[in-house]
């Protein structure tokens, strides 16, 4: 009797978990994105799905060109600071690599890299509001002007 009660018990508990269980379930969303000697990324446009927890993204410079000449990054931003990050990225004081530091404007960034090289950064969806308005731009000097896409969050 005793045991028969200890298994209903049980049995309402593992149900419970599998009802709690979708809001604690993980998602990592993988984007991929590439980047070229023309000065130019694939893609003009990077969705976030709307059930993904995490976001992978994967950038690829498929040039031959190095770093100093071509240096390509990924710079994810609401759209409306993109203007005064450009401005920090090309100060010394405030960046490194074209990155400006400690900044809180920049949601997210790869690392500057050459052609044949490759980044991955990996980020939480938490940080961004459903339908807010963000971009993704290149920070390498002069590059923004066409490398730059809109980051739809759904
Ligand atoms: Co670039």
């Amino acid at each position: 009797m005793l045991s028969s009660r200890l298994s209903v018990r049980t049995l309402s508990f593992v149900a419970a978990l599998f009802l709690v269980a979708p809001s604690l379930y993980a998602k990592t969303c993988e984007l991929v994105l590439q980047g070229n000697d023309q000065m130019k990324y694939d893609k003009k446009e990077l969705v976030i799905p709307k059930d993904c927890s995490d976001v992978k993204l994967v950038f690829k410079h498929v040039g031959k060109m190095p770093k100093a000449v071509m240096g390509h990054n990924v710079v994810i931003a609401k759209t409306t600071d993109i203007s005064g990050i450009r401005t920090d990225a090309m100060n010394p004081k405030k960046a490194k690599d074209y990155i400006p530091q400690n900044d809180k404007r920049i949601l997210a960034h790869t690392k500057l890299i050459g052609g044949g090289e490759s980044d991955t950064v990996t980020f939480k969806k938490s940080a961004y509001k459903p339908g807010g308005d963000y971009s993704f731009f290149c920070s390498f000097p002069g590059h923004a002007g066409m490398m730059t896409g809109k980051l739809v969050v759904k």
